[in-house]
């Protein structure tokens, strides 16, 4: 996570070759789940309805940003999408030894992804 009390943390002096890319999407990934984790423990902690309300609308948008940067990370790194596809597979296989049917998205497409983007 960039440092506040550093405002040149964040400064690259020159354009990131691929790998260094997918390493900083990864990054990317780790500070929206970190941004999901703290908007829902203040969620949490309070009673104030306006409060929850909006946390709670600004929390559902980050893990709408981890889908988008799952769908970057799949588009620029296939051998890593291979990965992750197997592990949902695996996870797949023990709900069907346990007689229990996987969740399924809702069907709403999000507003913008990396997919629509490239559709355009
Ligand atoms: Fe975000």
């Amino acid at each position: 996570m960039a440092s506040l009390a550093n405002p040149f943390s964040g400064n690259v002096p020159r354009k990131i070759s691929k790998e260094e890319l997918i390493q900083a999407i990864r990054l990317d990934i780790v500070g929206e789940l970190e941004a999901i984790f703290v908007y829902d423990a203040h969620y949490q902690a309070t009673d104030d309805p306006v409060a929850k309300k909006v946390l709670a609308d600004i929390r559902d948008e980050e893990k709408a940003h981890v889908g988008e940067l799952m769908t970057l990370l799949r588009h620029l790194d296939p051998e890593e999408a291979e990965h992750f596809a197997e592990g949902e597979e695996e996870v797949k296989e023990m709900l069907e030894e346990l007689n229990i049917t996987p969740p399924k998205a809702s069907g709403k497409k999000p507003e913008s992804t990396i997919g629509s983007l490239l559709e355009e």
